[in-house]
This record gives C-alpha cells, structure tokens and sequence, in this order.
C-alpha cells in the first residue's frame, strides 16, 4: 500500500481545527501538523455551547486555519491524496463550515473528498499515538458525547452503552452552572471539589436498577440544583462541598457502567491478552477523580486504562485525518453530494 497524506477539517461542535496526517503502508501514522481554535470565550457568557455562535466562528476561522495547516506541515494542497472533513454528527451549522470548505478545496484540487463521522475520529484516535492492535473498548465522555463504543475492527463498532438524556460534560458544565462556578464546568467544579467533603450530600446514583451499560445525568442535574436550593446562604464551603458530591456521583457512575462494559467485551474477546485496552477519550477524561475510578475499575477487570494526551482526546482535525486516510487507503471516497449530518449513530 502507498503512504497517503491528508488533509484534515473538523468544525463540529466548538472546535476548530485543521491537520496534516502521513498514514504510511504499514499502517504507522505521522501527524505533520495540528491546529485548533477553541472558542471557549465566545461561549463562557452563556455557561454552555451557543450553536448559533459556534456557526459563525467556524466559518470564519476554517479556511485561514486550512491554510495553516497545510503550511506548518511544509507541503501544498498539490500534495495532499484527499481531503477530509466530519460531516456529522455534530450542531449542522458547523459541520458545514469544514464540510463545505472541504469540497471547495477537493473540487479545486481535483482530490477525492472523504466524508468522516466524528465518533470514528474519537474510536480511532489512540492510533494517533501507537500502533494499537484491534480490538480496544472505548469510553467516550465529552460535552457533546457519552458512549461506550467496542472497537472491534477498522468499520466494525459495536455500541454498548450511550446516555439517555445529558452528557457526561453537561453534568459537570450543569452543575457548575447551579454553583455559579463558571464554565466550562468541569475544570471549576474539580477545583472546588478539593476542599469539600463528597459526603455531606447524598446524591442518587443513576439508572441502579437498570441491567446493561447505558448513562443518565438528568437526575443528578436535578438533585444538585434541590440539595444548591436546599442551602439558605450558600458559602465557599457548602460550594465545595456540593461539587465534590457531584464530582463523585459522576465520576461512581462513569465507573459502574464503563466496569459492566469491561465485562461484556471480555465475554466477546476470550482470548485477548491481558490486560486488555481501555481508550478514554473527551474532556471529562482530564478529571482526575474520574479517572481515578476508571482505574480501579479497569484493574478489577483485566483492563489497563490508555488515555490519549488531552490534545487527542478532544476534538481535534487530526483524527478525523487519520479516520479519512484508513477510509482512503481502503478506496472509500465520497462525491461532492455528501450531506452534512446532525445525526449520524456509528
Ligand atoms: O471533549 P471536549 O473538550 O469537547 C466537547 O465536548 O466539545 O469536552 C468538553 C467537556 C465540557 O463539558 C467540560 O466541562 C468537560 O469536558 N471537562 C471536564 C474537565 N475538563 C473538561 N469535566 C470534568 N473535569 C475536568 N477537569
Ligand atoms: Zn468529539
């Protein structure tokens, strides 16, 4: 097989982001270059992600932010073998911005376009560091995602679990928010949490009667907000206190359901070495509780926890690359018509 090079767009939810990826014959991969914008400022005023706002700050950032990337990995558009770019799923406003660019630049090039669903990007992204062999669980937590993915080959995902209602990051962001500690909500609510006692409130944990792998944070919002009202003059200590309870209840969650899943891909894969690979991706892997107890949870089950440095494990352009030259390299391109998705299940 030949190396390929790509070009790789992502503007998906509130990250824009460009990269240059080298996927050689073997498979190894060379990320040549790797940019992305946040645009956390846009944002803070509203505690929470304003797609309308995201829209137009990807628009104006993604060509210039093309550009650079090409130029800080030495090569031109000429050199590229294709262009990829997310097409879903993700708040449709953006997802066009790099969707969009991406055809301009593949019909102006004459370079095959490759539409990439953004949940591969992130089942795929521990390749970005090492030659992982298949399979892998993976454990997607972020603002916008929750789900435990079995990454059973290159186009074979099995889904185990994903949330019912909120995401994982939206019930750090949520409860924040009840705090008025700020956003994004999960830094602050760690922070707060150092000097609290988790145990003065007794939050619900979620869904404990319900068998399988899936999430559910809408309680907990809701249990955070009573116990928050509950207070008639809330001080720094009860602030802390608060959000070490729901840093726990979280984090005891995550935990729970992501050791049920251990459980299920152990079944599927008897023979798999141990310990086996569990891939923690997205912003609320950065928590230190959370990952505290995925740890143990992974030990418990013949699990070693990998976790991607936090520049992969968020949105970025150069998973989405990777994604696209896996796709490439296996002659998989897609036509101009390649529809922007605000839904898109693996
Ligand atoms: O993957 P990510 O950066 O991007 C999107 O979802 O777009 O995830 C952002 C989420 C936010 O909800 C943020 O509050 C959460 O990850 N997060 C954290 C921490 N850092 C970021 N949650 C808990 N603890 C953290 N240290
Ligand atoms: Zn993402």
């Amino acid at each position: 097989a030949r190396t390929l090079t790509v070009l790789g767009l992502e503007s998906s939810c509130d990250e824009t982001a460009a990269a240059v990826l080298r996927r050689h014959g073997d498979g190894r991969v060379e990320v040549l270059s790797d940019i992305v914008l946040g645009q956390e400022a846009a944002h803070a005023p509203f505690g929470g992600v304003v797609p309308e706002i995201a829209a137009r700050a990807h628009a104006e950032a993604i060509d210039g932010l093309a550009r650079q990337a090409l130029q800080a990995s030495g090569l031109t558009l000429a050199d590229m073998d294709g262009i990829a770019a997310t097409s879903g799923p993700g708040l449709i406003g953006g997802v066009m911005a790099a969707l969009m660019t991406a055809k301009g630049l593949a019909l102006g090039a004459g370079k095959p376009l490759i539409a990439v669903n953004h949940l591969e990007g992130h089942a795929l992204s521990p390749r970005l560091v090492e030659p992982l062999d298949f399979p892998w669980l993976l454990l997607l937590v972020s603002g916008g995602h929750t789900q435990l993915i079995s990454v059973e080959d290159f186009g074979r995902y099995r889904r185990l679990g994903s949330t019912l209602d909120d995401a994982a990051g939206e019930a750090f962001d949520k409860s924040a928010k009840v705090m008025g500690l700020g956003f994004p909500g999960g830094p602050a609510v760690e922070r707060a949490a150092r000097t609290g006692d988790a145990h003065r409130f007794d939050l619900p944990e979620p869904l404990q009667r319900r068998a399988g792998c899936d999430f559910s944070f809408a309680g907990l919002k809701t249990a955070v907000r009573e116990a928050w009202d509950s207070i008639p003059e809330p001080d720094d200590q009860d602030k802390a206190d608060l959000a070490a309870a729901a840093q726990s209840a979280i984090a005891s969650h995550l935990a729970k359901r992501t050791e049920r899943a251990m459980a299920v891909f152990a079944e599927a894969f008897p023979h798999l070495e141990h310990p086996m690979p569990l891939v923690v991706a997205g912003g609320v892997a950065a928590n230190s509780e959370v990952r505290a107890a995925l740890k143990s949870a992974a030990e418990r089950q013949g699990f070693r926890l990998i976790h991607p440095p936090s520049k992969w494990c968020t949105d970025n352009a150069a998973m989405i690359a990777l994604a696209g030259a896996e796709h490439l390299a296996r002659g998989e391109t897609d036509g101009l018509d390649a529809p922007a998705r605000a839904r898109w299940p693996l």
